[in-house]
């Protein structure tokens, strides 16, 4: 069996200087240099939907890494996500899902094209990126729920870095007869090194994905679907088909070799990540030395980290490859620190007022660690800024989430939309997690967010409603 079954065939065949009477239309002819790499279903090179050569052999190699059924999507985590919802379906037991209010755009859209209905758990906390929720509170609202849910839906790790209690949440779930779907979009790399994985299929969860563009080295992209072993034998054999509805029919062949290449890479790269958390939880240490407020690495109160200490024993979950900065100690928003950051062409993945985040992983290594370091201490402290975020509002349900997607709408100045509906999420990437959720009315509270996170438009339903067009 070949490590990397999909870049052997590809390379053979672009050796033989092939001539390419089949798509795609550039030929193989150089323009930005890959393309001699990128082909399509030709004879030999498998198809992703109906895999049985070259792509299963390689989805056995994602398979073993993960140690769960793992299949590939090009269309990123957002396919997954998808699939994930459409299999929880098709179990008969309703389409109500109880999702945290943290969910990414892409679970929206989803529930609309699903027509789920959807119940929301707040977080303990009040921030509209956290996933703080306890076991408790997912038994509550399970419990309490008028039409019990078919599946909960948790986004784990969250933007910032934090992780929920993936294991206890599982137990939950499953003690009422319910599935437990986890975006892990941002936490691939939970897995490794495997004999201490903290990843949500180890923990219990049934349906996952990850996107290993986000945080392996992958291609944009590149993500994974994978099925709890709890429930393999029921969703394994329709993994496939439950992508295929919602995919294009012509996958990148250049992510798909990069996915089978990131198999080979993750047999060495897998074990440098708890070192390489060290490294990262000590430049974290001194920044927070400095006066810079620190959400990720956690720790915990006698200052050690919550996370893979020690890869042998500790198994206790936790982002660690985030590092979530809270500048407004040292008298900088998070924007205003990535602006200056920028200006040194130091980029960092995501910044609101409150935070800036950096996603690491072993290949920036100590050199980008301690050039990020010195770069945040360069910058002079200033008086601390007071100002909070607004609390997260509580709003109004007026429609369903596909109601309000699949209904007429217009684009206006957030500040004049007290009392409207909201139309679609209205954010953008990063983090595209929404303030306030489709078919949700605009309240006081809901302007304070957007105006305190930037959003200057929003689309709303127009008001006399598509049947009355
Ligand atoms: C939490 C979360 N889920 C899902 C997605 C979608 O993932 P992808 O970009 O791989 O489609 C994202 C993208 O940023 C995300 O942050």
């Amino acid at each position: 069996m070949s490590n990397t079954p999909i870049c052997d065939f590809v390379k053979e065949y672009a050796r033989k200087k092939p001539l390419r009477f089949h798509m795609p239309g550039h030929k193989g002819r150089k323009i930005l240099g890959c393309e001699p790499l990128d082909l399509t279903e030709i004879e030999g090179a498998d198809s992703l939907f109906e895999a049985s050569g070259i792509i299963a052999e390689s989805e056995r190699n994602a398979s073993a890494l993960f140690g769960c059924p793992t299949f590939y999507s090009t269309e990123g985590s957002s396919l997954c996500v998808r699939a994930m919802l459409y299999l929880a379906s098709t179990r008969g037991r309703g389409k109500t899902v109880l999702a945290a209010r943290n969910v990414h755009k892409s679970f929206l859209y989803a529930a609309a094209l699903l027509d789920f209905d959807v119940r929301w758990l707040y977080p303990d906390d009040g921030s509209y990126l956290s996933n703080a929720f306890s076991p408790h509170s997912v038994a509550a609202a399970l419990d309490g729920a008028e039409e019990k849910p078919c599946c909960v839906f948790l986004t784990s790790p969250d933007y910032l870095g934090g992780v929920c209690d993936v294991k206890e949440i599982a137990r939950v779930c499953h003690e009422r007869g319910v599935l437990l779907l986890v975006d892990c979009a941002h936490g691939a790399y939970l897995r490794f090194p495997a004999q201490a994985s903290v990843f949500p299929t180890d923990l219990g969860a049934d349906l996952v994905c990850s996107s290993a563009h986000k945080t392996l080295p992958v291609l944009t992209g590149g993500a994974y679907l994978h099925i709890g072993n709890g429930v393999k034998e029921e969703f394994r054999p329709r993994a496939k088909d439950a992508l295929a509805l919602f995919a294009s029919t012509s996958p990148s062949y250049l992510i798909l070799q990069s996915l089978d290449a990131a198999n080979a890479r993750l047999k060495t790269l897998g074990s440098k990540w708890a070192p390489f958390c060290l490294d990262l939880f000590s430049v974290s240490n001194r920044l927070h030395a400095a006066g810079y407020g620190i959400l990720a690495p956690a720790r915990f109160t006698d200052g050690t980290m919550t996370g893979k200490t020690d890869p042998e024993k500790d198994l206790c979950a936790a982002d660690y490859g985030k590092l979530t900065v809270k500048p407004k100690s040292r008298g900088y928003t998070g924007d205003e620190l990535a602006a200056i950051l920028e200006d040194r062409a130091i980029y960092p993945e995501f910044h609101d007022p409150d935070h800036i985040v950096f996603m690491t992983s072993p290949l920036n290594g100590k050199k980008d660690l301690k050039a990020l370091e010195r770069a945040l201490l360069s910058i002079p402290c200033r008086a601390p800024i007071r100002e909070s975020a607004p609390p997260l509002p509580r709003p109004e349900r007026v429609m369903s989430v596909r109601e309000a997607l699949f209904s007429p709408s217009e684009r206006l100045p957030a500040s004049e939309c007290r009392g409207r509906v909201l139309h679609d999420p209205s954010v953008s990437c990063p983090p595209a997690v929404p303030v306030l959720m489709c078919g949700e009315r605009i309240d006081g509270q809901a302007i304070e967010c957007f105006e305190y996170y930037g959003v200057k438009e929003v689309a709303v339903v127009r008001e006399f409603g598509i049947r009355n067009l």
